[in-house]
């Protein structure tokens, strides 16, 4: 199988060319040999390199500067997923795409009032340019014809790039006391399960007896986070204790609890992110873990990493 993946240089597309490293040729474009903002260079490449299967995990993700460079923003969440998904139903390739929890206005409650999941078909409201641009990609993929997975993610993080929890071990390091907000509730995902469930997904794919059926039944928009939610002050405790009964630190920060309100960025975010995962179990048999022990993975393959080097 030859699969094209963008976005190696990111958290998810890093850890996916290790995760479907078994699945034969990885064509693995950098922003210098493809880059997302040229339409035309994206229909020449998937041209040119006819693959079997399109990964697209690369994105615009910089969520407050987006407000500002809106047209950039579309320009690689939307254009570029729209050129993606037209080549794709041209050559008849299929994709696997992802998106965000930032499709949603974050205000979903139960008959109670308590903030309650998100399903797949909920209505999607963004309140950011990032959410709409992201929302923008869904839909153009959708209406594009092509053979698609759009999978849905939330809070992402790894040991690689740029994300809360490596910014949490940053600032634990050398403060005595961070406040963090508390009143944004989703599930923490590690980079490292969302490959790794992606290639258990290319598994059935390439096992497929009738792929044109398989695709009928599966195509669509499915939520791809951990079970169990959390908010940012609970998420960064739990970084902290993990991090130092692995000897990743050596001292635990106090993680005070604010509201939103107190800590203003550029671009709104909303406070219920939490996503269903009922359709990710019903279409792929795949049970979700708890979020704390995806962390607890990804520190453990931190400390390792750290081991190994400082033995070689
Ligand atoms: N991060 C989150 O918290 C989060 C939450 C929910 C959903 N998601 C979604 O999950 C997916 C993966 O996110 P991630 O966190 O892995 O993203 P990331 O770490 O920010 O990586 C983004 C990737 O896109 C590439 N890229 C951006 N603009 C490009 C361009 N013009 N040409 C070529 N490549 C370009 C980047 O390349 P460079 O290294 O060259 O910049 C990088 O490899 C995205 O669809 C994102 O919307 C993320």
């Amino acid at each position: 199988m030859k699969i094209l993946l963008t976005g190696s240089s990111g958290q998810v597309g890093h850890a996916l060319q290790t995760s479907l490293a078994g699945f034969g040729e990885i064509i693995a474009p950098k922003r210098e040999q493809l880059d997302l903002s040229n339409t035309k260079a994206i229909q020449e490449f998937v041209a040119a390199s006819q693959p079997d299967l399109i990964i697209n995990p690369a994105a615009y993700t910089a969520v407050d500067l987006a407000e500002d460079e809106v047209t950039l923003a579309h320009a690689i969440n939307a254009q570029a997923a729209k050129a993606f998904a037209d080549q794709a139903h041209t050559l008849n390739i299929p994709l696997i795409h992802y998106s965000t929890d930032y499709v949603f206005d974050g205000e979903k409650r139960d008959d109670q009032g308590n903030f309650c999941p998100y399903e797949e078909s909920d209505d999607c409201a963004p309140i950011g340019v990032y959410g709409a641009s992201k929302r923008a990609g869904e839909l153009a993929i959708m209406a594009s014809g092509c053979r698609h997975l759009i999978l849905r993610t939330s809070w992402v993080y790894s040991d690689f790039g740029k994300n809360f929890m490596l910014t949490m071990l940053r600032l634990g390091a050398d403060r005595d006391q961070l406040k963090v907000v508390k009143d944004q509730w989703g599930a923490p995902t590690s980079a490292l399960w969302i490959a790794d469930k992606t290639a258990e997904i290319v598994g059935q794919i390439q096992s497929a007896d009738n792929p044109q059926e398989w695709w009928q039944q599966h195509q669509g928009i499915v939520h791809l986070t951990p079970a169990n939610s959390t908010n940012w002050q609970t998420f960064a405790q739990a970084i902290f204790e993990a991090a130092f009964e692995l000897q990743l630190m050596t001292r635990k920060p106090e993680v005070l609890g604010i509201p939103s309100s107190e800590y203003p960025t550029r671009a709104k975010r909303p406070h219920n992110s939490m996503l269903s995962t009922a359709r990710l179990n019903k279409l792929f048999g795949i049970d979700v873990p708890k979020w704390e022990d995806c962390l607890l993975d990804c520190l453990r393959q931190m400390k390792n990493k750290q081991l190994t080097k400082e033995l070689a």
